[in-house]
């Protein structure tokens, strides 16, 4: 079985960040979204894998390379513009071939892995498996109704008024009769060529198309809170404190902590589960719980929670930091008056406190 990772499109709901980069390269647990699909691949026993980038092609290639690091062969397919789905099995099918392939997008973390389902896939040989769960709002989603036996009858993508609550994850087992499928499709009312319609298209034709509910937890980190939720659930499965950094004596360390090597903490309260990352400095702080702090960061004289800080961000000053997300290299201190200062890049969101 191969592998086509879609890690292309825009990521509009996730701007500013991804005026710099990729939304897939973003980080939960200091992990690029990216890296958790690839281990995925890997531990599914796949080593060929195709990667559809767009406009992000250099930052996704200067990450993962050649996919050696994590066991993958890697081949990079260019999409000129987000033209769907079913548009990138159409870019890959010279490197499919007639072989079986899991679809992945990028975007979604399945932190239970897909193993189970790729094992199901090689042993049913359906001619598309797909995962299914329930969620509150499946708006948002490609949308499966089901028979008894996990048959698909009928998907509808993002529907206004949904037929069932179970939504379909980014993960999609096909053998090679989707490319029939996908030719000649005609692009949706968004304009883009869904496959979604694909799919539906081969369950019209008679090919058996089934579900699999995914048990595991899943999240498509298309938004900021999606981001932080995905943090919240892996830095929760931290196995215990892991200190290799330099921590002095007057810090008091709780809970599942990871303090890096060549990271260093001073005098600052550590409760976990949280990850400071090498080259990092934490002064006088309380950090915690379900923080990420990225490489290169520099926290002093402030409090932060349930928050993201990507590579090289400063927090200095702040008493009670939150459910953020903070870029690379950005900046938050303490005005010397009672007004707020603020910088804000386009398309950025900023709360301050009345
Ligand atoms: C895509 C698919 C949708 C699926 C979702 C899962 O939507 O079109 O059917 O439910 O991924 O993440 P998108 O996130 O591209 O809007």
């Amino acid at each position: 079985m191969k592998a086509l990772i879609l890690s292309g499109g825009t990521g509009s709901r996730l701007r500013p960040f991804t005026h710099s980069t990729a939304k897939q390269l973003l980080p939960v647990a200091n992990k690029p979204v990216l890296a958790h699909c690839l281990e995925n691949i890997r531990d599914a026993g796949v080593t060929e894998a195709a990667v559809i980038v767009g406009t992000h092609a250099a930052e996704i290639a200067h990450v993962v390379g050649d996919g050696s690091a994590f066991g993958l062969d890697l081949t990079y397919l260019h999409q000129d513009h987000p033209r769907g789905l079913a548009h990138c099995v159409q870019l890959a099918a010279d490197f499919l071939g007639d072989d079986d392939f899991v679809m992945y997008l990028a975007d979604n973390v399945l932190a239970d892995g897909i193993t189970k389902a790729a094992h199901a896939f090689a042993a049913e040989r359906t001619d598309a498996l797909l995962l299914v769960q329930p969620v509150a709002d499946p708006r948002a989603y490609g949308v499966a109704e089901l028979g008894a036996d996990g048959r698909v009858h009928r998907l509808v993508e993002k529907p206004a008024e949904p037929a069932s609550d179970l939504a379909v994850l980014g993960v999609y087992f096909f053998t090679s009769r989707i490319h029939r499928a996908v030719a000649g499709l005609r692009p949706s009312a968004r304009g883009e060529l869904e496959i979604t319609d694909a799919i539906q298209r081969l369950a019209d034709d008679g090919a058996p198309v089934r579900a699999e509910r995914y048990d595991g937890y899943w999240k498509d980190t298309g938004k900021a809170e999606d981001l932080l939720d995905c943090n919240r659930e892996l830095l929760g499965r931290l196995p215990g404190p892991t200190v290799l950094g330099d921590v002095d004596a007057a810090t008091t360390l709780s809970g599942p902590v990871v303090v890096e090597p060549g990271a260093r903490v001073r005098g600052s309260r550590l409760v976990g589960p949280l990850v400071v990352a090498a080259g990092s400095t934490v002064t006088d702080c309380t950090v915690g719980p379900y923080v990420a702090v990225g490489p290169d960061c520099v926290l002093r004289h402030s409090s932060v929670a349930d928050s993201i800080l990507l590579e090289g961000a400063a927090v200095d000053g702040v008493p009670a930091l939150y459910h953020s997300i903070i870029g690379r290299w950005a900046r938050i201190g303490r005005s010397a008056d009672a007004g707020h200062q603020l910088l804000v890049g386009d398309h950025a969101n900023a709360e301050v406190a009345a």
